[in-house]
């Protein structure tokens, strides 16, 4: 039983949080044609990474007006809050919203009312952290932080790139994360999902990120998992998505409590939540029932994602206090 612990996740993408519902329901709003991206089911259609991306652009596609965003976060924010949850940050994308007609500007304030809609009404708080996509290649992540350093919102905290990491070097994103970083922005790439430990290593040399999305690969090289706990990496594990994805055979076999016990300082997320057949709430169960984690190293999670979090200490210190100690 896990209800009642209080969570936080630091690692979910806005617009693959979207449920089949919404999707639809938004999509008939603006008249859009949905043919084959849902299974016989009412779930998305997908079955291998590319397809998963591929399902998530044109799922994002129906959201687009301000109104749809709001629509989405507070409909995330408040599921988060209603599964016992203090705290979330989505990943945004002004890519996406610029593929839907918006200007980041009329995105953001559309996402941000979602959020402030979603505190009013269950306490909850949210971020957001800007994301360039890996596989729209490094001029576009340059232009997503460029972006964000120039149209500064104080609810977007935070910089990162998403996609698919099988393409280019994170020597090639190093000028955007300099420029995030510079804005003020906290920094996290995702990094050894698909690709491996190398991918985390280059990603920690070239990007100076305090966090890693995913990074579970590490496992694989012990001197990583060194550099990791010495350097207080924190990372932003999805066990569901993982499996989902095809990267272990079941959460028995996932290595967050390897992870956890080597020192790393470890999170828990959903990622593209029903993508994954996922929640916030369903990943803290999955760790509890098939790894056996304890309600205080589940605790410790949460403390953690708090701890790593990418808003100003006053917030940081305010969500802290509402923790068990
Ligand atoms: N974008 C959305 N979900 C993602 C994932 N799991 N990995 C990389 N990019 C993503
Ligand atoms: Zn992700």
């Amino acid at each position: 039983m896990v209800a009642h612990l209080l969570k936080a996740e630091l690692h979910c993408h806005v617009e693959g949080a979207a449920s089949p519902e919404l999707v639809r329901h938004v999509g008939a709003r603006h008249g859009v044609d949905l043919a084959g991206l849902f299974d016989e089911q009412g779930a998305f259609a997908w079955h291998d990474f590319t397809s998963f991306l591929n399902a998530y652009d044109r799922a994002a596609a129906v959201f687009r007006t301000p109104e749809d965003y709001r629509d989405l976060t507070f409909a995330y924010f408040s599921g988060l809050a209603a599964e016992g949850a203090i705290y979330g940050e989505v990943f945004i994308s002004s890519d996406h919203a610029l593929a839907s007609g918006l200007s980041y500007r009329d995105y953001v304030e559309g996402l941000a009312q979602g959020i402030r809609d979603a505190e009013a009404a269950t306490g909850i708080v949210g971020r957001m952290i800007a994301t360039g996509v890996r596989h729209y290649g490094p001029d576009r992540i340059l232009v997503a932080a460029e972006t964000v350093a120039n149209e500064p919102h104080p609810l977007v905290t935070g910089f990162g790139v998403a996609g698919d990491e099988r393409m280019h070097h994170p020597r090639d994103f190093a000028d955007a994360f300099r420029i995030a970083g510079e804005a003020g922005l906290g920094l996290t790439v995702h990094a050894g999902e698909f690709g491996g430990p190398e991918s985390v290593r280059d990603a920690l040399d070239h990007l100076g990120v305090s966090r890693i999305g995913h990074g579970v690969r590490a496992i694989e090289d012990a001197d990583l998992v060194r550099r990791i706990v010495e350097e207080g990496i924190v990372l932003e594990l999805c066990p569901g998505s993982n499996v989902a994805l095809g990267l272990y055979p079941a959460i028995a076999d996932h290595p967050y409590r390897r992870l956890q016990d080597a020192g790393a300082r470890v999170t828990v997320s959903s990622d593209d939540p029903p993508y994954f057949r996922s929640s916030i709430g369903a990943e803290y169960g999955w760790l509890s029932r098939e790894l056996g984690l304890s309600d205080a190293a589940l605790n410790q999670a949460t403390r953690t994602s708090i701890e790593a979090a990418f808003v100003d200490e006053p917030t940081r210190k305010r969500l802290l206090a509402r923790l068990p100690t």
